[in-house]
């Protein structure tokens, strides 16, 4: 028995395919050519979520910080668990020419740069070997890195644009205990490890009304490397772009001069820290990013809003915008779940 299935995309095109019954979604689709992002095919990172608009599936394995309970019964799925079961339509929040961008590829980078930007956080730069071509990414996505001398992988936000020599920014929290912790620790430039890259559907939309970035500590290097993606833009966008960069301590913060300097580059940008467990000399803003958004403006304007960060933080953004009810926004999000592999 065969279904007929028909993904919609946020760009307003449908691609349609045949898939046979009990078929995996994300099978079916790449036999038919469409590339759906995917990453860890585990019901883990959410890298694959959908909305079915029509039709029976079956759902696999999903776990609740990839689907929470309310995506569950609302019929969003995850492409990697879905079982088609009859003729269906399901719907992506992207725009479908990230079904046909190449695949993610595994490669060996090099270390370029290595320095602690703040209390708690590295930048690693990574080159990539000569190549004939850039390694192309939208500003929002993240690559797999392998940590040397393990099995292990974890996931790490681009924080530059895409440059013509392949030069690789990453900021990364150095958790205590934390595998990739304890590997920078050791590491060196000059050295080796694979990456593979590009993952994930979290990327910049065009800019057609007000944006807000809100990030959660090392959630920031999404937003650096969508604010470098708009210096570059031919036309300077004119639309005001707010970024809300919490973190837990003073000592957390970084990159702070590459953000005041986005100020001169760009028409319309501003950026606040925030800051949840000061001390006694800081004089900015305090407590967590929510309660320093500007309620009128979101009640009473359309916006988009990207979080990118801890769950907790785009758990708690997103209690705070159903509460009040924020009927004009666009919300897109990346969650920075714990590791399955
Ligand atoms: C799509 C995606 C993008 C990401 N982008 C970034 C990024 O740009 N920068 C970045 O720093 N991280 C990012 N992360 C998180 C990153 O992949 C790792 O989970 C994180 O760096 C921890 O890895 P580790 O090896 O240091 O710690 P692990 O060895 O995995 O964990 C050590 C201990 O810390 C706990 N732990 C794991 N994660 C967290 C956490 N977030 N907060 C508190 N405790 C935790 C574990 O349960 C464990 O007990 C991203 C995650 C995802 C899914
Ligand atoms: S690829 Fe489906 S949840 Fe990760």
């Amino acid at each position: 028995m065969t279904h007929t299935v028909a993904l919609s995309f946020a760009d307003g095109n449908t691609l349609f395919f045949k898939a046979g019954h009990n078929d995996l979604l994300m099978d079916a689709a790449l036999r038919n050519g469409i590339t759906l992002p995917i990453d860890c095919r585990e019901g883990v990172c959410g890298t694959c979520k959908g909305l079915c608009e029509s039709g029976q599936y079956e759902m696999e394995y999903a776990d609740e910080e990839a689907l929470t309970e309310a995506e569950t019964a609302d019929r969003y799925v995850l492409s990697c668990q879905t079982r088609i079961q009859s003729d269906a339509t399901f719907y992506y929040d992207f725009a479908s020419s990230l079904c046909s961008h190449q695949p993610a590829s595994l490669q060996t980078a090099v270390i370029t740069e290595l320095k602690d930007v703040s209390a708690d956080t590295t930048l690693l730069q990574l080159a990539l070997p000569e190549r004939n071509s850039t390694l192309e990414f939208l500003p929002g996505q993240y690559a797999n890195l392998h940590i040397p001398g393990s099995e292990l992988t974890r996931a790490y936000s681009f924080a530059n644009a895409p440059t013509p020599d392949n030069q690789l920014q990453f900021l990364i929290r150095k958790l205590p205990n934390g595998q990739m912790g304890q590997y920078l620790q050791q590491a060196r430039v000059g050295d080796q490890l694979q990456i593979e890259a590009p993952f994930g559907a979290f990327y910049l939309r065009e800019v057609t009304r007000p944006v807000y970035f809100l990030a959660g500590g090392t959630g920031l290097s999404a937003f650096l490397a969508m604010l470098d993606v708009l210096v570059q833009q031919a036309a300077p966008v004119q639309q005001p772009i707010r970024l809300y960069y919490g973190v837990n301590q003073v000592a957390d913060l970084c990159q702070q001069e590459r953000l005041n300097h986005y100020r001169t580059l760009l028409p319309d940008f501003d950026w606040q820290p925030v800051v949840s467990q000061p001390d006694d000399s800081w004089n900015g803003l305090s407590g967590y990013i929510q309660q320093h958004l500007p309620l009128s403006a979101l009640r009473d304007e359309a916006f988009d809003m990207y979080l990118c960060g801890p769950p907790p933080m785009i758990d708690a953004v997103n209690q705070w915008c159903d509460e009040h009810q924020l009927q004009h926004g666009k919300l897109y999000s990346e969650k920075f779940t714990a590791p399955v592999k």
